[in-house]
């Protein structure tokens, strides 16, 4: 099941309620992960900004986040957000599932947020693209059983599952811990690229 686009009324009635902050606290990941000043963030199937504000927040002026969705309406009211709060460094993208336009390499820490189990395998690639080696990619998602909110249990990937998915795409698993009753989240490294021994490297 891939997930569809997100609509103003779905992020207004699902995203922004305020239970979601008390069982899934967004400053409390960031704490955890060590998000720190200057850092660049790629929140990809960012919604309605849920943790892409609190993570402006912790970057701070000299740090960026992108707010990257495949939805028109859920960029728009992250750029009006954006402006109402007066926070100068969110960046919306409006993205498709198959290319993110952002450069290579430009972030220190990509995040999943409830989305790894409705995206096709190019929009993770495309966020392992943006990752610089070294970067970590944090995936928070609904564990797979019965919760009052989330979508079917059935759609959701086992922290095992998304392991493997995740691994797939080239990534190393460093962390793992739970946000909340409901949800686990994955931290995984981008590998530094292998070193050539020296009698391997051409002398052009
Ligand atoms: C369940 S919401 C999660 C929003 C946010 N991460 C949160 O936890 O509040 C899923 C979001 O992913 C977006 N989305 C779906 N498929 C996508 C894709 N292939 N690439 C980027 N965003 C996608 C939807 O439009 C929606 O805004």
């Amino acid at each position: 099941m891939h997930e569809a686009s997100w609509s103003r009324a779905d992020a207004t009635a699902v995203l922004d309620s305020p239970e979601r902050r008390s069982s899934q606290d967004p400053n409390r990941l960031w704490r955890r992960v060590g998000l720190k000043r200057g850092d660049t963030v790629v929140d990809v199937g960012a919604g309605s900004g849920f943790y892409t504000f609190p993570a402006a927040a912790r970057v701070g002026p000299s740090g960026r986040v992108y707010a990257v969705d495949v939805s028109q309406d859920l960029v728009e009211l992250v750029r009006e957000r954006a402006a109402d709060r007066k926070v100068r460094n969110v960046e919306p993208v409006l993205s498709t599932p198959a290319h993110i336009p952002v450069e290579d390499a430009v972030a220190d820490l990509a995040l999943l947020a409830n989305v790894l189990h409705g995206i096709p395998p190019e929009t993770v690639d495309e966020t392992v693209r943006l990752l610089r080696p070294g970067g970590r990619l944090v995936n928070v998602d609904w564990k797979k059983e019965p919760s009052p909110e989330g979508p079917p249990v059935g759609h959701r990937l086992t922290a095992p599952e998304a392991t493997a998915v995740l691994s797939a795409h080239g990534l190393i698993p460093t962390d793992a811990f739970d946000l909340g009753p409901y949800h686990y989240v994955l931290v995984f490294e981008r590998p530094h690229p292998p070193r050539l021994p020296g009698h391997l490297v051409s002398a052009e």
